[in-house]
């Protein structure tokens, strides 16, 4: 077990029915709020209604900052700051995916900052301040409704990175399962790949061999989200699923899951939000193309812990350890693609011949990331695995 300092401010409220709080929860931050969102999901199903009907009952006032696309964009997340700025507002609301609730982090950071908020991005200033953010939350994935990153991408430079705060978690967040009821089943099936993938990062790039309760965790967490989207890939609308698949998600990436078993990094990430920046595809599904390339990449050097994976997520047994390891992995490729996501870089319509122009993008983040190891070589030779 490695020592660990565990900060998690956030106040979660989860269930059916709880969006009617946001207004009393908001009203404690601020009576002048930023209302962010993404392109319509929001006004179609009728929970702006809700939001703002809650919001005006209590007594707040807002300012709509609507149009947030997904792999949420730089130059929106300046113009919504210097709105906050000039209309003198007090707090963000963020109703939405994750793309949402991370432009409105980076609001925060940026309205509490004379300079660019790009420089928090890459590390020219360290965030001091941020106003307070509340979320209600209509895709389970990210797990932004309950920590202190956000990703933002700079569209003039290609790159795709985060920030990490104490002082971005949101207040307070409302998981109201039902919201998630009209995800699209594409996005649904891409925010469990991208839950699996918050966990496996940790699970593989542990600094400590002998973590059984981290990996029991772990472990547990993607057998309960791949169980949860079989039965959501069939039936949007079974509650039970869709909240079994909300509350882990969130845990896949809340820091509880992987306190103790010394996380060295997220090279996975790393390598995937080039494929975002520069294809504009899903986090998720560049995820389930990367991973897998990854992991054969590195299980030649730690077979134990990609046969234990093949064990005791998929019940692989027999073998050595490294055919067990390959097993496992050739297992997460097959769920991956049981649920229409993309494995390979053709099938994500990314050309096999662009992989040094990715390789250069993501090595160029490498240093901020503290992957200092993936040289443009290593991931072009990652990127191969996924051809
Ligand atoms: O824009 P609208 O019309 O709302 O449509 C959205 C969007 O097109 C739609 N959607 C969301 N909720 C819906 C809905 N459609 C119908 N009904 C609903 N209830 O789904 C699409 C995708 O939304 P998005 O917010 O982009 O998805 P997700 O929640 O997966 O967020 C992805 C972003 O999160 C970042 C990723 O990089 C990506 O930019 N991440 C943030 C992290 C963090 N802050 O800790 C960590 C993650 O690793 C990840 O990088
Ligand atoms: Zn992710």
């Amino acid at each position: 077990m490695q020592n660990f300092d565990l900060y998690n401010p956030t106040n979660v409220v989860f269930g059916k029915g709880e969006v009617p709080r946001i207004g009393e929860l908001t009203a404690s931050y601020g009576r002048r709020v930023l209302l962010v969102y993404g392109l319509g999901s929001v006004k179609k199903t009728g929970l702006y209604d809700k939001v703002t009907g809650s919001l005006r009952e209590a007594g707040v006032e807002w300012v709509d900052s609507g149009g947030v696309k997904p792999n949420p964009v730089l130059s929106f997340a300046r113009e919504a700051i210097g709105t906050f700025k000039q209309e003198k507002l007090d707090a963000i609301v963020a109703v939405g995916g994750g793309s949402v609730i991370d432009t409105a982090k980076t609001v925060a950071a940026g309205s509490r900052y004379d300079g660019d908020v790009w420089d928090f991005f890459t590390g020219k200033a360290g965030i001091e301040d941020a106003s307070p953010v509340t979320v209600v939350l209509t895709l389970a994935a990210a797990a932004s409704e309950m920590n202190g990153g956000a990703v933002i991408t700079n569209e003039d430079t290609l790159q795709k990175t985060h920030i990490v705060s104490r002082h971005l978690f949101p207040k307070a967040s409302i998981l109201d399962p039902v919201n998630t009821f009209t995800v699209p089943r594409n996005y649904s099936m891409y925010g469990a790949v991208d839950a699996i993938i918050h966990v496996l990062e940790p699970y593989f790039n542990s600094s400590d061999p002998d973590t059984p309760l981290q990996d029991r965790f772990i472990e547990g967490l993607i057998k309960t989200i791949m169980e949860s989207a079989d039965i959501i890939y069939r039936q949007p609308n079974n509650y039970n699923a869709r909240a079994n698949m909300m509350w882990g998600a969130t845990m896949a990436l809340n820091g509880i899951a992987s306190s103790g078993a010394g996380c060295t990094g997220f090279p996975m990430h790393m390598i995937e939000h080039s494929l975002s920046a520069i294809y504009d595809i899903a986090h998720g599904a560049g995820l389930a193309v990367v991973a897998p390339a990854w992991m054969k990449y590195n299980a030649p050097e730690e077979p134990r812990k990609y046969a234990q994976f093949a064990e005791r997520v998929f019940d692989i047994g027999g073998g050595t350890p490294e055919e067990r390891a390959l097993e496992g992995i050739a297992a997460l490729e097959r769920w991956f693609s049981s649920v229409d996501a993309p494995v390979t870089l053709e099938d994500a319509g990314i050309p096999a011949e662009d992989i040094n122009k990715i390789a250069k993008n993501a090595n160029s983040l490498s240093e901020l990331w503290g992957l200092p190891d993936y040289t443009v070589d290593v991931i072009a030779d990652i990127l191969r695995l996924a051809v």
